[in-house]
């Protein structure tokens, strides 16, 4: 069931099940952290290996004491800016949180979503609620309820329908865990705001397999179904791979001389939040197309650009 009845997805998550729920960044699947038997419908439903630890949702500041074991100061005024936002904080967790939501880790991610809709169920709700992206495992995230009733309509009880996400890409996430902050997910918040709102550039440690730091961060992810190739000379492999149908997913140009079957330019205007906002759809739409290969630009180094890139080329990687 899809609607906008906070009430009603506020009582199906008391009751333990699980809700579908709208964030700035991308959809997330809820369910209580409390009970173990909820947590663990959400890696059923997804699919989701159990060493890959969830992020907890809350409704105010207020509610992230009782379920860490320290807010350091730089933590603390990075949420005063940033709350709610697109930014995960890490701690050490405290032993209200167990090791089901974590996968085992002493840490804790935590974040408080920009959603009036979600932020309303959360405040019904009176508790926190863990939420990964609601797709299935190693798929594109969900920005459109559409794309959640499309994969995972029949595994949850509502899906809180909260229009497209406004950002697009996942939280950022920053541990506060070691005395300096790492960066150890690039998304919806762009390291040039991070450094501004934290006063100095953070360290960047991003996972990949050889680093099990964001045990999550896995190569392939966000992947679609028919094969992307993460090129910067799109021109190039397009004569390569002559013959075959090609799609392009692009920044700003359209390459229009070339014969896509399928095309997605995310922003003509050049604007990068505006092709942030609405990269994941648009891989979905390719998706869905008969390419036999999607091509997919290299974007600007810089921005929420960064976090483009690094998700395009865990799209890219091959089992
Ligand atoms: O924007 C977002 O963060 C979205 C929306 C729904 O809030 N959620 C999201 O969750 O992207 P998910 O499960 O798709 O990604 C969570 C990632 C994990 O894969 C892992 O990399 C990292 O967060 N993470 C969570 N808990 C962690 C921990 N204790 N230590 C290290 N990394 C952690
Ligand atoms: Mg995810």
């Amino acid at each position: 069931m899809i609607g906008k009845d906070t009430a009603l997805a506020a009582s199906y998550l008391q009751q333990g099940k699980l809700v579908a729920i709208p964030t700035e960044t991308v959809y997330g699947l809820a369910a209580r952290i409390d009970i173990d038997a909820s947590v663990l419908s959400i890696f059923e439903a997804k699919n989701r290996p159990a060493f890959d630890p969830l992020i907890v949702h809350i409704a105010d500041p207020s509610w992230l004491g009782p379920l860490v074991l320290d807010i350091p100061e730089a933590a603390k005024q990075l949420m005063d800016k940033a709350w709610p936002g697109p930014v995960t904080l890490l701690f050490k967790k405290s032993e209200l949180v167990s090791d089901l939501v974590t996968s085992g880790n002493d840490t804790v991610a935590i974040r408080m979503p920009n959603h009036p809709l979600t932020l309303e169920t959360l405040r019904l709700l009176g508790r926190p609620v863990a939420a990964p992206s609601a797709n299935p495992f190693g798929y594109v995230s969900p920005t459109q309820a559409a794309h959640v009733e499309k994969q995972l309509g029949d595994r949850v009880s509502y899906i809180l329908d909260g229009g497209e996400s406004g950002v697009g890409l996942e939280s950022t996430i920053v541990s506060f865990v070691e005395a300096r902050p790492i960066v150890l997910r690039l998304g919806g918040m762009s390291l040039e705001e991070l450094e501004t709102l934290l006063g100095e550039a953070p360290e960047v440690n991003i996972a990949t397999h050889s680093n099990p730091k964001a045990p999550g961060q896995l190569d392939t992810h966000y992947a679609t179904g028919i094969p992307l190739i993460h090129a910067s000379d799109i021109r190039r492999l397009a004569s390569e791979l002559k013959g075959q149908k090609l799609a392009l997913l692009s920044f700003e140009e359209s390459y229009s001389d070339l014969p896509w079957i399928n095309s997605e330019v995310l922003s003509k205007e050049g604007d990068m939040k505006a092709a942030a906002q609405s990269l994941f759809a648009a891989m979905r739409r390719l998706d869905e197309g008969e390419a036999d290969f999607i091509l997919a630009e290299v974007f600007p180094e810089t921005g929420l650009g960064r976090a483009i890139n690094d998700r395009l080329q865990r799209a890219s990687h091959r089992k």
